[in-house]
Formats: structure tokens, C-alpha cells, sequence
């Protein structure tokens, strides 16, 4: 593959043939979806899968999300309870990734779930990533089309910088929407804050379901043997979405050599949203910390974000970004 690769193309008719067909053939092909840009292979396709991971430089254990047109096919891949069934008639297609018992004759490639009995599965909105479902025929794995533990990409430009010479093609269908990874909900656990919020999936509890602080006390699956976090989702890996510069978070105004991305009545080199919008500030999110990153900026420093409704996912990503 030269270094110019990958070759970028618009969406419609002609790129979705395309990238069908080099998923048939076992590649990966980088496809928006309504969070963040995925790099798809067939899930079902050991090899193919085993490229995404070559790619992204992945580490093995990291289990990956699998794509499917719509709830028929996910319960063909997956077992649903009444509860996850209720949330899947509400939520797909969108932004919400479902943890749940993989069905053994599923076909899944045994590496999409690093081993567990579980799989995360998801119904996506976007017409690129639906047209590509259908045009393939393949259930596909995608995590974030970006180099692993770099941030995730919102744009075609952000993937075909990350994985530069790694991957044949990108569909580019402009931004990404909401801009922040999907929801991952398990039980009534969120195992990773995104666009759909604790109050939009689980109305009128008291109290909401457990925090991730709670969660992260299941004896969920034990990912990595002497993992010391007790992880349940390992998208939770602290340095998941860290820029190469350090990031210094509830800043009210720039240091020397900072690059500042404000947010509402706080201004910097850049705001996520003047108006304080925080829906907004999520699909800027990923491109702004790009932007900062590629600065001439020593450090990034970010105004505070209202820890409410998509603000949650927003922090999250923040203080992921923010550890070294
Ligand atoms: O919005 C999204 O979800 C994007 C787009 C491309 O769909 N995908 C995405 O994938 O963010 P990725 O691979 O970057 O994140 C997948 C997350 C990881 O945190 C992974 O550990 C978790 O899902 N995960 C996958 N399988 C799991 C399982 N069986 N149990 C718990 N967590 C799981
Ligand atoms: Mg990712």
C-alpha cells in the first residue's frame, strides 16, 4: 500500500460498491457513522478482523463493536432480554451500543470479542455506514477509525491522517453528527457516557442506574489478568482519546503557550459553542482537540463543560484526554 493511501471518496452509489467490495475481500474500509468515523471489517472474517486491529495498532484484548442494519439481525448475533429489547425499539438506529450475550452460532469472529461471552452491538443511523451494511451483506466491526490511543476521528481528513498508508479507502460524508462514541449501555449499567444520556434511556428512575464509578465494581468480564482498574468496557482505558500534548481541563483563561478551546462566554483560540450548547460542543469536540493539537501550541488547555445531559460524555472524553 503506498503511503499516499487511502484514497478518499464521496459518498453515493459508486464508493459504497467500492468499499462493499473490498469488504468481501477482507479489508478494511474507513465509513462514518452518526458518532465518529468507524474503520468496518467483516465481523464474521477472522482475517479481516485481525486487520482492523493491524491498522489501528489495537492491543488484542480491546473488544470491538459489530454493526448490523437492524434489530432482526442484531438478535440473530445476539440474545435480548425484554429490557434490551425495549431499549433497541427505542434507540436503533442511534448512537446506543447494547452489551449483551453473543449467541455461540452467531458466526462472530472470536477476536470482535476478545474472548468474552458477551458482544457489543449497535444499529447505526448514518446512511453511509447503513448503505455500506447492506451493500456488503456482512455484519461489521468497527471501532473508531483512528490510530489506538490517538484521538477519534470526525472527519475523513482526521482518518486519513491517522492511518496514513494502513487502509485502502475512506467514505467521506463530511462531519460526523453527534460526535462522541456511542453510548454503552449493559443491564442498566452505562459502561460509556455518549449522546444518548442516562435520562433519555432510563426515564424516570429515582435515581438513575449506577454511576460508571458503581459499574466499574461489577464482577463484569475480566479483560486482561491483573488489570488493576477492573474494567468493563475497556474504551474506559484512561489514555483511550489522548492528544500528544498535555490537556489542562476547567480552564478560565490561557497560559503561556496554551491552546484554548473555550466554551459559552468563555472565548479562546477556538469555542466548542458560543451559545453554550453542549449538543453542539459534542460534534466539535474531537475536531477542535485535532485542531489543538496540530497547533503550534505547547499544551491545550479547555474552558469548563456543565457535567449535564451530553455534557457527561463530553468530560468523560476531556479527562480521558487530560491523563498521561
Ligand atoms: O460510536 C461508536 O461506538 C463507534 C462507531 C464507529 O460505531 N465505535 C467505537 O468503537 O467507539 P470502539 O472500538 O472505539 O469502542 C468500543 C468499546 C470499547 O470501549 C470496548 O472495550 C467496548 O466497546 N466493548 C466492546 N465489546 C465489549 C464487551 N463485550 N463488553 C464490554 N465492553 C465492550
Ligand atoms: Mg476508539
Amino acid at each position: 500500500m503506498s503511503p499516499t493511501n487511502p484514497r478518499i471518496l464521496p459518498y453515493g452509489t459508486a464508493a459504497i460498491a467500492e468499499a462493499a467490495a473490498l469488504i468481501r475481500a477482507g479489508e478494511c474500509v474507513a465509513v462514518p457513522t452518526e458518532t465518529v468515523y468507524g474503520l468496518a471489517a467483516d465481523a464474521t472474517e477472522s482475517r479481516a478482523v485481525a486487520g482492523i486491529y493491524a491498522a489501528k495498532g489495537r492491543p488484542s484484548f480491546n473488544p470491538l463493536i459489530v454493526h448490523v442494519p437492524d434489530l432482526a439481525a442484531a438478535e440473530r448475533i445476539a440474545l435480548f432480554d425484554d429490557a434490551a429489547r425495549d431499549l433497541a425499539t427505542r434507540f436503533w438506529p442511534g448512537p446506543l451500543t447494547l452489551v449483551l450475550p453473543v449467541r455461540p452460532d452467531a458466526g462472530i469472529a472470536a477476536l470482535v470479542t476478545a474472548g468474552l461471552d458477551t458482544i457489543a452491538i449497535r444499529v447505526p443511523r448514518h446512511r453511509a455506514m447503513q448503505a455500506l451494511l447492506k451493500a456488503s451483506g456482512k455484519p461489521l466491526a468497527a471501532p473508531s477509525a483512528n490510530a489506538s490511543g490517538s484521538i477519534s476521528p470526525t472527519r475523513a481528513e482526521h482518518v486519513a491522517k491517522s492511518l496514513a498508508g494502513r487502509i485502502p479507502l475512506v467514505i467521506d460524508d463530511g462531519a460526523t453528527p453527534a460526535g462522541v462514541e456511542s453510548t454503552i449501555v449493559m443491564g442498566s449499567s452505562i459502561l460509556r457516557p455518549g449522546p444518548l444520556t442516562r435520562d433519555q434511556l432510563f426515564p424516570g428512575e429515582s435515581r438513575g442506574p449506577r454511576s460508571r464509578d458503581e459499574s466499574l465494581s461489577d464482577p463484569g468480564p475480566r479483560l486482561s489478568p491483573g488489570n488493576s482498574q477492573g474494567i468493563t468496557a475497556p474504551g474506559q482505558l484512561d489514555s483511550h482519546y489522548a492528544p500528544s500534548k498535555p490537556v489542562r481541563l476547567n480552564a478560565t483563561d490561557a497560559r503561556d503557550g496554551e491552546y484554548f478551546i473555550g466554551f459559552g462566554p468563555i472565548t479562546g483560540n477556538e469555542t466548542l459553542s458560543p451559545s453554550g450548547d453542549l449538543t453542539e460542543a459534542a460534534a466539535n469536540l474531537f475536531d477542535a482537540l485535532h485542531r489543538a493539537d496540530a497547533s503550534d501550541a505547547l499544551a491545550i488547555a479547555v474552558a469548563p463543560i456543565p457535567e449535564t445531559g451530553i455534557g457527561v460524555a463530553i468530560n468523560d472524553r476531556l479527562r480521558r484526554a487530560a491523563h498521561r
